[in-house]
């Protein structure tokens, strides 16, 4: 993990007393470009740079137009994507071209003619694994096809905490812990940024849902926020670095996001050091103000009211009504990030992709992320034992599903179905459609399986599912639930009647095993009657292959749920959607200090509720032993443990560890993970060091985090509802210094 010092920052915040320089600039530094030179750290060559720019050169930084034709016709030297910010030839400053982003290098309304980008399984899917090198792996991939598609940012990073399981942008993110999702919104900004492409993290913050999402007023405690959504964003800022943070849609307290002086410049910038940029997200830009309250940005400049940070910004700047040293500030901040990506030394380079290693990379991530949920009397992994086997529903001939919105990725070889929506909503037509990866779970299993006799029905009509069900020996039903950006599910249901045709199917055959792509939990009232269920997520690029080598054993589960799975609607803190059914654009508010910072598992450890499966929750076809945990106290605690595999089959395991109480008061919060490869007798130790945030409590009379002194038990397993062993530390307790929990988070 990278220390402190990256947050050691020379102009920081909104220095507004920094050295400003609006005159002309000087020839003489032009011809010496001393910020050129890479021995120079990224603050100084972004101080030298700024120096040399004019206020309308600044200008054109801190604002651009969406990079595809929409009201306005994108600018000639755009790619086509998401977004784009001029260059400055006269200096050597590159355009941004930017791209969406975390499942995949997106081509929004196929605006490039004939490109693709390699999908990743769903943001829950890489989550599922609990394993940041499947998250480093895929922002890596990702990075590296968009720099070789010309591109050199990535809106990428999303670390929304998904409190509202029926949320419907909850597929890009990465669950409800705030250690999980920042560790593996870090690892993939991480990777992006390793292949020279700045990532942003986002939508900061609290973008807790998409219905209203403009004009949703979320209500929460200073001390609430920090403890949850704000520290997924501080983990996932301090592991990954990433250039950008975007801003979101939605009302924090009263203020827009992406106006919000006390997130922006007050959290972010001042309280965590954040030396990069604050861009927008499309669209959320409510005025001029918004660059004093810390948006460094206008993204997609043509869907606010105005071009805020083009001329009325200057003449702001003109009129003294805004300092000259802010638009300084705002565009050093930029530029420090392009040269701590090595934006200007590596500029993309379009090439040819090696898209089947990239394919193997979202394999392994589907492998990794696919939990298995139940398996009575083991009748996964399939016996290879030449059965009649029929695969019905959810297009499992065709291929996978994927969820909608700005993060859609088509694959090169374009999509095996692309099946329109019906009805209107948030985004405009061309994205109304459930795209099919083409991965085909009938043809991979065929493939794998080739002694078995493996039929397709289509799943349209109970009935005829069932006929075709009792000829078999096995029946797999596929569900799915398309969810999209802009809009969230009603409810928890399975659309489209799929519980009655999985109850017809499972009525017709005692072997039936229910696979899920779903965009986050659903509800499962034929659960008792099925023997086995698998949550696939949406999958991805070679989602189908994954599955049938789960299926059949060549890869034994090893996912673990990154959300709880709840059994009503009724458990949950909000058990009616904030503001469904009210007009769009309705202006409400939505009290998050009803769970505040429990949100979650956490909320179900609160208030006692079952769930119908726990966080952090998956089984495997092999078991495992803990043992021998050693845990110390003192000013922190040092966690180790053994796991042993004590089945018949190679697999991974995902300890966990959880503080069940702190200073004697209960609390249930996930302190540690890893994801570990065993083989059959084998035996690892595995070692955590809780970060002292994930132990304390956020002091807001104090500002800052804070351990009680007393006593704290800790419980490791493979679940949140597993505890393996549980030990007892006390610690002395007092202020957490952050400078060294964050050289070693
Ligand atoms: C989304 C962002 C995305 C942006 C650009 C917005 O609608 O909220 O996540 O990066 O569009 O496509």
């Amino acid at each position: 993990m990278q220390g402190a010092r990256r947050f050691a920052f020379s102009g920081l915040g909104i220095a507004l007393a920094a050295t400003l320089l609006v005159s002309a600039p000087n020839a003489g530094a032009q011809a010496a470009k001393a910020w050129m030179d890479p021995k120079l750290d990224p603050d100084e060559r972004a101080r030298l740079l700024e120096q040399q720019m004019t206020l309308d050169e600044r200008i054109g930084l801190l604002h651009g137009p969406m990079a595809m034709p929409f009201r306005t016709a994108p600018p000639p030297e755009a790619l086509g994507s998401a977004g784009y910010i001029p260059g400055i030839p006269r200096l050597g400053i590159p355009a941004l071209q930017e791209s969406d982003a975390s499942l995949g290098l997106t081509n929004p309304m196929g605006v490039r003619k004939g490109e693709g980008g390699t999908p990743m399984p769903s943001g829950l899917a890489v989550a599922a694994s609990f394993n940041p090198e499947v998250a480093y792996a895929g922002g890596r991939m990702i990075g590296h096809e968009a720099w070789s598609a010309g591109f050199n940012v990535l809106l990428g990073g999303g670390a929304n905490l998904t409190r509202e399981p029926r949320g419907g942008r909850n597929f890009e993110y990465l669950g409800e812990d705030p250690l999980l999702t920042g560790t593996l919104a870090g690892e993939a900004v991480r990777g992006t940024q390793s292949e020279h492409v700045i990532s942003t993290v986002k939508h900061f913050a609290l973008n807790g849902q998409e219905t209203l999402r403009h004009t949703l007023d979320v209500r929460i405690s200073d001390a609430a926020m920090r403890e949850s959504d704000l520290l997924a964003f501080e983990l996932a800022i301090e592991t990954g670095r990433p250039g950008a943070v975007m801003c979101a849609y939605n009302l924090v307290n009263a203020a827009y996001a992406c106006d919000n002086d006390a997130l922006l410049n007050g959290m972010l910038k001042r309280d965590w050091a954040y030396p990069g940029w604050v861009m927008s997200d499309w669209g959320a830009v409510p005025g001029l103000q918004a660059a004093v309250h810390g948006l460094d940005q206008q993204s997609g400049e043509q869907l606010d009211s105005a071009v805020h940070f083009g001329e009325p910004l200057k003449a702001a700047v003109g009129s003294g009504a805004i300092p000259a040293a802010r638009v300084s500030d705002m565009s050093r901040r930029i530029l420090r990030s392009m040269f701590a990506a090595g934006l200007f030394e590596h500029p993309p380079q379009r090439g040819p992709v090696d898209y089947a290693a990239d394919a193997a990379v979202a394999q392994r991530a589907a492998e990794e992320g696919v939990v298995l949920l139940k398996n009575e009397g083991g009748l996964l992994p399939l016996a290879k034992a030449g059965r009649k086997i029929v695969l019905i529903g959810g297009h499992a001939d065709a291929g996978v599903l994927s969820g909608g919105g700005s993060s859609q990725v088509v694959a090169p070889e374009g999509p095996a179905l692309r099946v329109p929506v019906a009805g209107e909503g948030e985004l405009p037509g061309p994205f109304r459609a459930m795209v099919y990866h083409a991965s085909s779970p009938l043809t991979a299993l065929r493939g794998l399986a080739p002694q078995d006799e493996i039929s397709f029905q289509a799943g349209d009509y109970p009935s005829a599912a069932a006929a075709a069900a009792r000829q078999a020996d096995v029946a797999i039903v596929f569900a799915t639930q398309w969810m999209t950006e802009g809009e969230d599910a009603p409810d928890l249901t399975l659309p489209n009647g799929q519980d009655q045709l999985i109850a017809a199917v499972a009525a017709a055959n005692p072997n039936t095993i229910v696979v899920l792509e779903t965009g986050g939990p659903v509800l499962m009232p034929w659960l008792g009657q099925v023997r086995a269920v698998i949550e696939a997520w949406y999958p991805g690029a070679r989602g189908g292959e994954a599955l049938a080598r789960i299926l059949v054993g060549d890869v034994s589960p090893s996912g673990r749920l990154p959300m709880t799975f709840p059994a009503s609607e009724a458990q949950l803190p909000h058990p009616a959607l904030p503001g469904a059914g009210l007009p769009a654009r309705s202006h409400i508010e939505a009290d998050y200090d009803i769970e505040g910072s429990d949100v979650g598992y956490r909320w179900f450890a609160r208030t006692g509720a079952e769930p119908l499966f726990p966080f952090g929750y998956g089984l495997s076809y092999a078991s495992f032993a803990y043992a021998d945990l050693k845990a110390t106290g003192g000013d922190g605690v040092e966690l180790s443990f053994e796991v042993k595999n004590t089945g018949a089959v190679a697999a991974r395991e995902a300890p966990q560890a959880y503080l069940l109480s702190a200073a004697g008061k209960p609390v249930t919060r996930l302190v540690g993970f890893a994801k570990i490869e065993l083989q059959p007798g084998e035996t690892k130790r595995v070692a955590f060091h809780p970060d002292p945030r994930l132990l304390g409590r956020w002091d807001t009379a104090r500002h800052g985090w804070r351990i009680e002194p007393g006593d704290y038990r800790i419980a490791v397993g493979p679940s949140s509802k597993a505890p393996a062993l549980q030990a007892t530390v006390r610690l002395r307790g007092g202020p957490v210094r952050l400078a060294a929990a964050r050289s070693n988070p």
